[in-house]
Parts: structure tokens; sequence; C-alpha cells
């Protein structure tokens, strides 16, 4: 398929590519130019989250490609693969005005031709926290971040810490596979009242969203009491458990306190410590987390 010019909003330049050959050429194309090339893997649906990675990877290169794939292989069979929500268009033009001088955009099949047969797998990190209740979700992260990495081959690739498993998982993995790039993590961007924006959140009836805002406040109370002194996990952990289990929709996974790049689990709450949790609010999964 040919690249398209989009006709609306941003600054009227962004580059659509469905074709993974000709991504690869395009990004051939930036680097013999002598580009740093940058790049921001999404699920499209672009909140305010996706947007501040976009801007990030602007002031830290010189081309930006954003890629919009609803990845099926890290979903499970009863998940939202589905049902997830889509908005190209709109997606289009968000990204274009933060930035992006390409969006690319394959198809399943694109990215998962018939006999497609590799997994990449990161041990230990994906056992815990979210890949203990999401059994193959990092395999399909990791492979489907390294395909785009090969597709592209940014100097640079940008992840939020709103993920923060995924952000160690997907480091651990540049690092053991020397890949070479440079992982950049962008902070979490939240609403006005606290809640981490995610695509997710949509799915959320107003009860529910009322609910959702105890996961920042546990999270942003655990913060406060470790800097009054307080540096027992299990303490804390306590604390963010039953805070949020107070609203009538919310039930917590886990909650869960670790390393933030090794996610061992810590004995003594520290400056690196991320306070990890993951709700159902309704039929509804949230994550958060927040770094000490
Ligand atoms: P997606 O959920 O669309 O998120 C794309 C990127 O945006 C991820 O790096 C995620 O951590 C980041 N992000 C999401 N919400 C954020 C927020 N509130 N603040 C800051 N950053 C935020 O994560 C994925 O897609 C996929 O797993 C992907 C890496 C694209 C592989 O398919």
């Amino acid at each position: 398929m040919r690249a398209t010019r989009g006709s609306r909003g941003g600054r009227g330049l962004l580059k659509r590519i469905t074709s993974v050959e000709e991504m690869r050429g395009e990004a051939a194309t930036l680097r013999k130019a002598g580009q740093v090339v940058g790049l921001v893997p999404t699920m499209g649906y672009l909140h305010e989250g996706h947007l501040s990675l976009i801007r990030l990877a602007r002031e830290l290169s010189d081309s930006v490609v954003v890629s919009v794939f609803v990845n099926p292989t890290q979903f499970g069979p009863s998940e939202d693969y589905e049902r997830y929500p889509r908005d190209l268009a709109r997606d289009a033009d968000l990204a274009e005005e933060a930035g992006c001088d390409v969006l690319f955009v394959p198809g399943a099949s694109e990215m998962y031709p018939d006999g497609h047969a590799t997994v990449v797998h990161v041990k230990g990190l994906t056992d815990k926290l979210c890949g203990a209740f999401r059994p193959g979700h990092f395999d399909g992260v990791c492979t489907v971040v390294a395909k785009l990495l090969n597709i592209v081959r940014p100097d640079l690739a940008v992840f939020g810490q709103k993920d923060g498993q995924q952000a160690a998982v997907i480091r651990r993995m540049a690092a053991d596979l020397d890949m070479d790039v440079s992982i950049e993590i962008g902070e979490t961007v939240r609403e006005a009242d606290g809640l981490a924006m995610s695509s997710r959140n949509s799915y959320l009836s107003p009860a529910e969203r009322a609910d959702a805002l105890a996961i920042s406040g546990a999270l942003t109370e655990a913060k406060v009491r470790y800097e009054a002194g307080e540096t027992d996990p299990a303490a804390v952990l306590d604390g963010v458990r039953s805070a949020i289990e107070e609203r009538p929709s919310a039930t917590v996974q886990y909650a869960a306190a670790v390393d933030r790049f090794t996610l061992e689990d810590v004995g003594v709450l520290g400056p690196g410590t991320m306070i990890a949790v993951a709700v159902r609010v309704g039929g509804t999964r949230l994550i958060d987390n927040i770094v000490l």
C-alpha cells in the first residue's frame, strides 16, 4: 500500500504506512539522511499519556515514528482484543499534532503472516505481577516490540512508566538481545483528579470511574506514608489494598512493592521502590504504580 499524507489537522505532513517493507524503506531513508529516529509503540486510541511520549520522542529525535497496532498476541483468549477501542482518524491527527512524522499502522497479517513461529520470552521478570494474571501477555508484548524495533531500527524507543513492569521487561529484553536502541521511559500522565490515563478508562461507567479514583488515591497515600518515615512494605500495602477495596466495584488483583528495574519484592521501602497495583473495577482491569 502507498504511503498517504494526512489531510486533516496537525502540520499536514504525516506519512501513514501500512506495510512492513515500506516502513523499513522509509526508516532507512531517514537514517541515511543522518536523522536520529525515535519510535513510540502504541495500540492507539491515543490519550495525553501517549502524546507525552510522542513529545518526548520529538525532543530526543529528528524524526518520530509512532506505531498503532492492537497486538493480538498480547491478549488472552477471554480478554478485550475484539472490543479494544480504535479510532485511527483521530489518532492520526493527535499524533501529528504531538510531533509524529510517520504513523506505522500495520494489519495483523502484515505483522504475523502465515508461518510466523517465533516468540520472545523474558524469563523471571514476566512471571510476577501482571504476568501471573495474564499468562503469555509479555511474550506477546516482547515479540511485537522486538519486531517493531527490527522494522524501524530506531535510535531510541519511548515507553511509559504507567506500565511499569512492561518498561522493566522491555529494558531487559533490549539489553539481553544487544539491541542497538536506547529505551526511554516517560512519566505517567494522569487526569486532573489523579486517575492514570488509559485507553481502557473508556470502559468505565460513571460509578466505576468514581471508584477507580481510589487507585491513585491509595498510591499517593502510600507515598505520603513513606515520606513520613514508614518503610515497612506490608503495612503500606495493607493500606493500599483496603483503601481500594472500600470501593464497591473495586477488587485488588495484586499490590506489591518491588524494585522498579528487577521487579524483586523489597524488604524495606526505599528510593526506586515501585508500588504497583492491578485492580478490577467492575469488568475493567486497571493498573497503576508509583515510584518512591
Ligand atoms: P498502549 O497501552 O497503547 O501504551 C503505549 C505506550 O503508552 C506504553 O509505553 C504505555 O506505557 C504508555 N502509556 C499508557 N498510558 C500512559 C500514561 N497514562 N502515561 C504515560 N504513558 C502511558 O503498552 C502498549 O500499548 C503495548 O503493550 C505496546 C508496548 C504498544 C506493545 O503492543
